[in-house]
């Protein structure tokens, strides 16, 4: 009998994600506690510290439903998935890619099945500019085709591997704010917030308006979220860009400005080095 190979896969994002971590993981390794018992991960996005620790007990949430709808179906359905993954690699174009995303401006996308919805955005953020998501105030995506010569839509091996991980560990996937993620913490457990950050342009300016979705209530509500966490004996670390409002935002507690260089921004002008501010509750 032949035995089945069975490659090794290292977890990572199973998609591009805006603020994703993966450039700035050998900071935050240095900078996380060395034991703790629970991870909470209340923006886990692409999730790339999640993945890199591979926690056997956490809670992960995201206030993007499409987004945690993937996560949810890679658990659930990854055969399914990989499938229609498939079908989508086969006919991929730009015609293909206009047509499936005006699906949420018709009534097809409501008669579309959770896995069918999950492959839908996967397949869009392999194939559209710069892999961004981003949708319109009537929740319509709105993201052009993007200029890929040989976009890799299907990573099978991937998919399982994820799928097997959140199946073999006690990983609770939630959708919504980030304060409703966080409310079974307990001493000694570990909690990583990695909010949209406060732009560094308009600083100024930033304290009367929202930017993607979180406004400066926003920011402070979570500053007071980490300050309860911090109360109640967890190990809290947050990132965050390095601006002045961040620096009062959390002065109590420790700072530690890291340099990483960008990949994925949007704007071609803002790739290279940045500095980011990483807080944490605890000496390292
Ligand atoms: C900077 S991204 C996180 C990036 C992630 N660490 C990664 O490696 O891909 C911020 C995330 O916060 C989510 N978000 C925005 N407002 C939120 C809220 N009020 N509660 C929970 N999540 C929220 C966004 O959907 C987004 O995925």
């Amino acid at each position: 009998m032949k035995i089945k190979e069975i490659k090794e896969v290292t977890l990572q994002p199973f998609t591009k994600w805006t603020g994703g971590k993966r450039q700035l993981l050998p900071v935050i390794r240095e900078l996380i506690p060395k034991t703790y018992n629970r991870y909470f991960e209340p923006f886990v996005g692409g999730g790339a510290l999640f993945f890199d620790l591979a926690p056997k007990d956490a809670v992960i949430n995201d206030f993007n439903a499409e987004l945690i709808n993937c996560y949810q179906q890679i658990k659930d359905n990854p055969q399914e998935l990989i499938e229609i993954l498939k079908v989508h690699q086969e006919y991929n174009s730009k015609e293909y890619y206009l047509d499936l995303r005006s699906a949420d401006r018709d009534e097809r996308i409501d008669m579309m099945s959770e896995v069918q919805r999950a492959a839908r955005i996967l397949y869009m953020l392999r194939v559209d500019f710069n892999g961004l998501y981003r949708v319109n105030s009537k929740n319509q995506f709105n993201v052009p085709y993007g200029r890929y010569k040989n976009p890799k839509i299907v990573d099978e091996n991937l998919v399982s591997a994820i799928s097997t991980y959140l199946n073999n560990n006690q990983i609770e996937i939630k959708k919504g704010d980030f304060e409703k993620a966080v409310l079974d913490v307990q001493p000694g457990d570990f909690v990583y917030f990695d909010p949209p950050y406060i732009p560094l342009s308009e600083t100024s300016a930033f304290t009367s308006y929202t930017h993607e979705g979180f406004s400066y209530d926003d920011q402070v509500r979570l500053r007071d979220t980490f300050k309860k966490l911090s109360d109640t004996g967890a190990y809290v670390m947050l990132s965050n860009s390095s601006s002045f409002l961040v620096e009062e935002l959390y002065r109590d507690f420790n700072i530690h400005y890291v340099e990483a260089t960008r990949t994925n921004g949007a704007k071609s002008s803002s790739r290279g080095k940045i500095s980011e501010i990483i807080v944490t509750n605890y000496e390292k």
